[in-house]
Parts: C-alpha cells; sequence; structure tokens
C-alpha cells in the first residue's frame, strides 16, 4: 500500500466488527459492476407498501428519482414495523439531560406511543400530507418525536438548529411557508437559559404563513403565550385529540420528507429536499455497513438533530438498523471535561460519531479526564464534518479507542443525505483520509477544464453515479440545484470541495472550494456573516473570509467599510461581533473585526475575498489582474 501521510492502520476486523461487509473488495467490486442491483437487494431489506416498478430512473438528469412506483413511509421502517418483531422491547432511543439528572429511555413500543401522540396533536391541528412544519427545538426527545410524526403524517419537516437568531428563523419559516412551529420555552446552554420562546416570537411578527405554535416546556422560566396562537405541548397531549392510534401515512418513494437550510456560496440559504424512499435506503445502508450496526450496539452521535448529521445519523438511520441511539442535550466540556466520557462509561456506548472539531477541544484538557473512565464498551469511532488532522486522528485513536477502535472518517454533505467517502472496518485506513467512495460510487478529481488530475494532485471533487439518498432538488428553485451542483461539469455532481486521491485510490478532502465557511464543523456562508453585518447602523460594506483556528478548523474574521460619521474603535469591533450573535447565530460570531477603508473587488464589483485572506495570512496575493484598483 503506497501512502500520502505515512501512515497506514490496519485493523483488527474481528474486534473492530466486519459482520456485514467481512470482504470489502469483494463488495466494491460487485457494486461496481452493478450499482443498481446492489441498492435493490438493500432496499429489499426494507419493507414497501408497493413494490418499485424502476430502481433508478435517470431519464431527466439532473433529476433523479428513485424506487419509482413504490410506496412505503420512512416511519414504518424506523418504528412500524419492530412493533411486530424482536425489537419492540428493545430501546430505541436513551436521553440525558444537560444536568445530568433528568433521563428518558424509550423502547420501540414506547418511542411509538410518543409519536403517535405528536401525530395525533399535529392532525388535530389541521396538518397533512405535503404540510410543511418547522421544528425548532433543543436537543430533547420532543425533536424526535417532532420529526417522526411529521413523516408519519406525510408533512414536511424543517428543523432549524436551535442556536440561530430570530432573523435567521423568520427567514427560513417564511421561505418554507410553514404553517406550524415546534419550539420549547428555552434550551440550557451551560447552565444557562437560552430563551428560544422570545426568538420564535421575535420571528413570527412577519411570518404570516404560521397559525399555531405548540411549546415544550423544558427550562420552566415564564414566558408569554399568544392565545390564540400558542400551545403548551403538555396541555395538548392531556386532550382526546391526543389519544388513540394514527395511521401511518402510505407515502410515494418521490414524496418530500423534508427540507434543510443549509448554506451555500451566494445569497439566501438554499432548502435541500430529500424523499422517502431513497433517503431512508441510503442512510439505513451507509450505517449499517460502514458502523456495522449489531443488536447490542448503542450507537451514539453527538451532532444536534438541526444538521444533517443529526438528521440521517441521529435519528433516521439509527432507527431504521433497530439500533439503540443515544442523545445528550449539553456539549462536551460542561460542567468539566469528562462529561463525555463519563457518558459513554455510563451507559456503555459502543460507537461514538462526532466533528474533529469537539475532539480538539477535548484535547486542550489533557488525557488525565478520559483516563478516568472505562470506555472498554467502545468498539469503533467516527468523525465527521471537516477534515481531521493527523494529531486529533492520533489522540482520538490512542486515548479514546486504546488504540483498539477504528475511526471511520466520514465524507459527505447535507445534499448527499448519507455518507460518499467512508471506510467499513475491514479496511486499511489512513489518518485524515476517508478511504473510497461507498460502494456503488464513484469520484474523481477534476481541473478547471474537467479533465482528471493525476492522482496525487489537488482538484475539484465530483461524484460520478446518482445515489439514493441525493437531494432531489432545492426546494422551489429547480434552476439554482443545476446551476449549483450540475452545470461545471455536466453529468458530474460538484461537490463543491477540493480534494486529493492517491495511488491507492484514497480520497483526501481538503476543504471547500467556493464562499462557504466551515466553523467547528458548522456550516455557514460568508453572504449571511455579511449580510448580518450590513444590518447594523454603522456598516456600509463587509466581507467574511475564514482564517485557519486550531480548534475550530476555521474562525470568521470579517473587514468593514463604515458608514461616513462612524469611527473606528475596538467598541464598535465588539459591539459588531454581537451583532452577528444575535442576527444570525453565537456560532457566527467573528473572532477577529479588521475595519477597512475600502474593500478589494473586481471591475465587476464582485469582492475578492481571496486576497483578503492572502493578506491577512501574510501570503501572496495571487493573480490581481482582474482587481479594480
Ligand atoms: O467540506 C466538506 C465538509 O463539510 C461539507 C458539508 O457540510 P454539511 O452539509 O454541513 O454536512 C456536514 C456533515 C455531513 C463538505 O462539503 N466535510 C464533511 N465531512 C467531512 C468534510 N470534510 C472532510 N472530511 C470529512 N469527513
Amino acid at each position: 500500500m503506497s501512502e500520502l501521510s505515512g501512515e497506514v492502520f490496519y485493523p483488527d476486523p474481528a474486534a473492530a466488527g466486519a459482520a456485514h461487509v467481512p470482504d470489502h473488495e469483494a463488495l466494491r467490486a460487485s457494486a461496481a459492476a452493478d450499482p443498481l442491483r446492489f441498492w435493490a437487494d438493500r432496499a429489499s431489506e426494507l419493507e414497501w407498501f408497493k413494490p418499485w416498478e424502476k430502481v433508478l430512473d435517470a431519464s431527466n438528469p439532473p433529476f433523479f428519482k428513485w424506487f419509482t412506483g413504490a410506496s412505503t413511509n420512512i416511519v414504518h421502517n424506523c418504528i412500524d414495523r419492530h412493533l411486530s418483531g424482536p425489537y419492540k422491547n428493545k430501546l430505541a432511543l436513551i436521553w440525558v439531560g444537560e444536568n445530568g439528572t433528568d433521563h428518558e429511555s424509550y423502547s420501540y413500543f414506547s418511542l411509538n406511543r410518543e409519536v403517535t401522540k405528536m401525530a395525533n396533536v399535529l392532525r388535530a391541528m389541521g396538518v397533512t400530507k405535503g404540510d410543511k412544519v418547522t421544528i425548532y427545538l433543543p436537543r430533547i426527545p420532543e425533536v424526535v418525536f417532532a420529526m417522526l410524526a411529521c413523516a408519519k403524517l406525510g408533512a414536511v419537516h424543517s428543523v432549524i438548529f436551535a442556536g440561530f437568531s430570530a432573523d435567521a428563523l423568520q427567514d427560513r419559516i417564511g421561505d418554507s411557508e410553514s404553517k406550524l412551529v415546534i419550539t420549547a420555552d428555552g434550551s440550557w446552554v451551560n447552565g444557562s437559559i437560552f430563551r428560544l420562546k422570545d426568538i420564535v416570537d421575535e420571528a413570527l411578527r412577519f411570518s404570516p404563513s404560521v397559525e399555531n405554535v405548540i411549546v415544550v416546556r423544558r427550562t420552566g422560566h415564564e414566558v408569554v403565550m399568544d392565545p390564540l396562537r400558542d400551545h403548551w405541548y403538555h396541555d395538548l397531549t392531556a386532550l382526546p385529540i391526543a389519544k388513540g392510534p394514527c395511521a401511518t401515512e402510505p407515502m410515494d418513494a418521490e414524496d418530500t420528507l423534508f427540507i434543510l437550510y443549509t448554506s451555500g456560496s451566494t445569497g439566501k440559504p438554499k432548502a435541500i429536499l430529500h424523499t422517502h424512499g431513497g433517503y431512508m435506503v441510503g442512510t439505513y445502508t451507509t450505517l449499517k455497513y460502514t458502523f456495522d450496526i449489531r443488536d447490542e450496539d448503542r450507537w451514539w452521535c453527538t451532532a444536534d438533530p438541526g444538521w444533517i448529521t443529526g438528521h440521517s445519523y441521529l435519528v433516521y438511520g439509527p432507527l431504521l438498523t433497530g439500533a439503540t441511539t443515544f442523545m445528550f442535550e449539553g456539549g462536551p466540556t460542561y460542567p468539566y471535561p469528562n462529561r463525555w466520557w463519563q457518558l459513554i462509561e455510563h451507559y456503555g456506548i459502543t460507537t461514538l460519531y462526532t466533528a474533529p472539531t469537539a475532539i480538539r477541544s477535548l484535547m486542550r484538557f489533557g488525557e488525565a479526564w478520559p483516563n478516568r473512565h472505562d470506555m472498554s464498551s467502545l468498539r469503533l469511532l467516527g468523525s465527521v464534518g471537516e477534515p481531521i488532522n493527523p494529531e486529533a486522528w492520533h489522540w482520538y485513536h490512542r486515548v479514546i479507542g486504546k488504540g483498539r477502535c477504528p475511526i471511520m472518517d466520514t465524507w459527505w454533505q447535507t445534499e448527499t443525505g448519507m455518507f460518499q467517502i467512508c471506510p467499513v472496518p475491514s479496511m486499511p485506513l489512513k489518518p485524515g483520509s476517508g478511504g473510497k467512495p461507498f460502494f456503488g460510487q464513484e469520484a474523481e478529481i477534476l481541473d478547471e477544464a474537467g479533465n482528471p488530475v493525476p492522482d496525487g494532485e489537488e482538484g475539484f471533487l465530483v461524484l460520478k453515479n446518482p445515489w439514493p439518498a441525493m437531494l432531489r432538488t432545492l426546494y422551489k428553485d429547480d434552476e439554482r440545484y443545476v446551476n449549483t451542483y450540475w452545470s461545471k461539469y455536466p453529468g458530474k455532481y460538484l461537490a463543491g470541495d477540493s480534494a486529493r486521491r492517491d495511488a491507492d485510490g484514497y480520497f483526501w478532502v481538503i476543504g471547500r472550494t467556493d464562499d462557504v465557511i466551515k466553523v467547528s464543523g458548522h456550516r455557514l456562508g460568508t453572504a449571511e456573516v455579511e449580510s448580518a453585518l450590513v444590518s447594523h447602523p454603522a456598516v456600509a460594506e463587509a466581507a467574511a473570509i475564514g482564517l485557519p483556528h486550531d480548534v475550530k478548523g476555521h474562525a470568521i474574521h470579517v473587514f468593514v467599510v463604515l458608514r461616513m460619521g462612524f469611527e473606528s474603535s475596538p467598541a464598535l469591533a465588539e459591539d459588531l461581533r454581537k451583532h452577528v450573535a444575535t442576527h444570525l447565530s453565537p456560532i457566527a460570531k467573528p473572532d477577529g473585526v479588521d475595519f477597512a477603508e475600502k474593500l478589494p473587488k473586481t471591475r465587476s464589483g464582485k469582492i475578492m475575498r481571496r486576497v483578503l485572506k492572502a493578506r491577512a495570512l501574510g501570503q501572496d496575493e495571487g493573480d490581481l489582474t482582474t482587481l479594480d484598483e
């Protein structure tokens, strides 16, 4: 095996698990020979109300359709089918509150009861097939119930990460035309209350589509309730409307399951659209194969359901495989940096799936914290969201996995819905590489003109084959879907990342090629940060860039041109940072603010962020021929 990083790890398949893919090369070859057969076989492991006529309809690319003619509902496969078998009383969801004393567990049987209750409530409020519902909840069990209740009724959920501000929430509610919002009084963030309901109230001042708001009581502080619009969830569930069974709606495989807003390079966030059938088959298969899910596993994905990782691998994927999924309300270091390790020990977690930024933040506290805990239950580790640097990989492998647990570094996106480049536990691993494209997929690295670059060279990462969990379009914007992903290289999906492939066919993702910044694994657009800044009275123009950061991967740095009459000062810089935190999200708060006389622009008026970045890093500014002055 040749090397780019200089290192190859050969996991012990017996210890790590290779139950589902004992021979990855044989499976890779057979899936490559007939990808549609591979996917049809996986789909057959799930239940359908009506079988498909065609596995893939590629008659109108890039509008691909999967399992056409079939009828199913993802909730039937996540819950209903488990109720008549041995999983009925198996734990489906274990939840622990930030304070460590609140905890709940739900078997598949009791998860069904909770989801049915919420579905009955939604139905009584007039929610039917195709309606949009915005979910703005903390990491509490109700976020899972709400997503599944929507899906059960055939309604389309739009989950908004509960760290977004009123402006961001309002934009997303307005764009989706949601008629219902499900929220909570507040969420716990490092022991303090984040007042979610107040944010919803502010967002709804300009959201005419919303008829009702359901409020889950979590923090218990006083909140203002609009008597005509707002309803406590516990009051609703006490009513007769919440009682009794609720049928799971049969859905066409191509019916929309959810939309999820994510940042793009320009303009407003785009709503990625996923469907019941293909998304179900894709998340089920990738989780089962890559993490070798077994009956006795306790699976912990630390992501928030407000992001795609939470959708695919905290909620849907684990339930589809009949696993026990673990959800923790808090973060890794509150009140002490052993919080996660304590939970792994106490609950016997077998697989931890998290982001490199969390590993880096925990590394800073030293090995003594994890070493206090018995984490021998761990079998596999996972990484997602950004490239994992070798130092973090080794710490994760040695200190958390005790050198026994292979790390599954999974590359994928909100758009892809499921893993695209990832290893399986029976495969040699190279720290920092996600390995190879998933079974049935092919990836390439292209130059500007669309020619494959030689191995080892950097270029644009593209995916060549359609896959079941692919986005179907951007909600209400087919044109932007085609332009963003399929126009640079017709027939190939442009990921927006730069990458290299080595001589062994392993892929090494480097980072975004567009104006998306990954901050602590969260995806933010420069345009969103800039528009939050220009809403401040002192700001005439703004440009945001990402600069390398030891823990966050990238941190946001902004350049601001002030309006006439305003003077730059440290106090104003601080005010601008806070302004972005309150108008977009605390996760988008810039680390640095620079005041500038003017911004470097092209003759057509586009800000040259590349030049700002080179200047901030003291690097060569490159080709400046298009610079205006
Ligand atoms: O740049 C890649 C990075 O995250 C982007 C997708 O972000 P998002 O849609 O928020 O989804 C994140 C979770 C799936 C990608 O374009 N990325 C994601 N996973 C990895 C990664 N970069 C390197 N290695 C990864 N494992």
